[in-house]
């Protein structure tokens, strides 16, 4: 396997004294479809954008299908597209006058570039939109033209920093659909998303970043099984002191509430039997937050305890 893309001891401290990387390490194979995840602010778009050139890294190292970003950035960045989390689009020209220009930039025959073109447009649903200006498409409509202006010359790596952020569900599958395509034709593709129910089902391998560190590289398979277990809130009736002694992982949260870890899809209804033998009654229950949230928690502690 070749090496699509190597970041090593990679640091990033902006200007204010934000240590946004604190030297992170990983590679991405060719033909991976790889996610990077974590919470708000934990340094992904940075990363995403001083591997697209659009951020000036502090120390450290990117190199690109074998090429350092720094050494060598023609090559380095020819066969790379890119789509930032914030639109930057001119707004004044057409969706088609967009890819022409863009396809132009890396030299691309125009005949080609318009064929091009029509396919990612149509592709991305936005082929009516071609000849009206681009100040005039809503905002999913101006995310998606970034990701057809990513794809133009025909990269053999793309990095989406949130592509789906904003899109409604229906054509959030069309735009999963398109990039496990592309990842078929041997695309590798590296993004960032806060819908870990996508990334789970196409990711392959991932990167959880927070607060500039790299707090886990694995594969989603594995990570996956790991979050089989999940916490549930129940909401109890009548205040308790102490959590009773039943054969489940009870915590007292306070006096109304209890969390209880089970694995996903297990049966409650013993536990709600017992709990009623003991005289406690559950008027509610919640997941304790999202997956994705939990999973960045967990890892965030098992990171500190390391
Ligand atoms: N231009 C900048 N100048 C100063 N600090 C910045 C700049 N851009 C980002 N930061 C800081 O660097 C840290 C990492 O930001 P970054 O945008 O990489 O996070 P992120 O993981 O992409 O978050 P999100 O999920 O919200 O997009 C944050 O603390 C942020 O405030
Ligand atoms: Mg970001």
């Amino acid at each position: 396997m070749n090496t699509a893309l190597k970041i090593s001891n990679l640091a990033k401290i902006y200007k204010n004294g934000v240590q946004a990387l604190k030297q992170i390490s990983f590679s991405v194979e060719q033909g991976d479809f790889f996610a990077l995840l974590g919470p708000n602010g934990a340094g992904k778009s940075t990363t995403l954008g001083i591997i697209s050139s659009t951020v000036v890294k502090s120390s450290g190292s990117v190199s690109i299908m074998g090429y350092d970003l720094e050494r060598d950035p023609f090559n380095a960045k020819r066969y790379l597209g890119v789509m930032p989390q914030e639109i930057n689009l001119n707004i004044f020209e057409t969706p088609l006058q967009i890819l022409v220009t863009q396809a132009n930039y890396y030299g691309m025959p125009r005949k080609l570039a318009l064929t091009r073109a029509e396919m990612l447009l149509n592709k991305l649903a936005l082929w009516d939109k071609r000849d009206q200006q681009t100040r005039m498409l809503s905002g999913g409509m101006k995310r998606r033209l970034m990701i057809a202006r990513a794809l133009i010359h025909d990269p053999r790596m793309v990095i989406l920093d949130e592509p789906t952020a904003g899109v409604d569900v229906e054509l959030r599958k069309l735009m999963w659909d398109f990039f496990v395509e592309l990842n078929r034709e041997g695309l590798t593709v590296i993004l960032t998303t806060h819908y870990l129910e996508e990334a789970e089902n196409l990711c392959r391998n991932l990167a959880i970043i927070n607060q500039g560190e790299i707090v886990r590289l694995d594969t989603m398979q594995r990570l996956m099984h790991e979050l089989e277990q999940e916490t549930l809130i129940l909401h109890v009736a009548s205040a308790l002191e102490t959590a009773p002694h039943l054969p489940w992982d009870l915590k007292l949260l306070d006096a109304h509430q209890l969390a209880v870890s089970v694995k996903k899809g297990q049966s409650l209804n013993e536990l709600f039997v017992a709990l009623t033998a003991h005289h406690i009654k559950v008027v509610s229950m919640r997941n304790e937050s999202n997956r994705l949230e939990q999973l960045f928690m967990k890892l965030v502690k098992e990171h500190r305890h390391d």
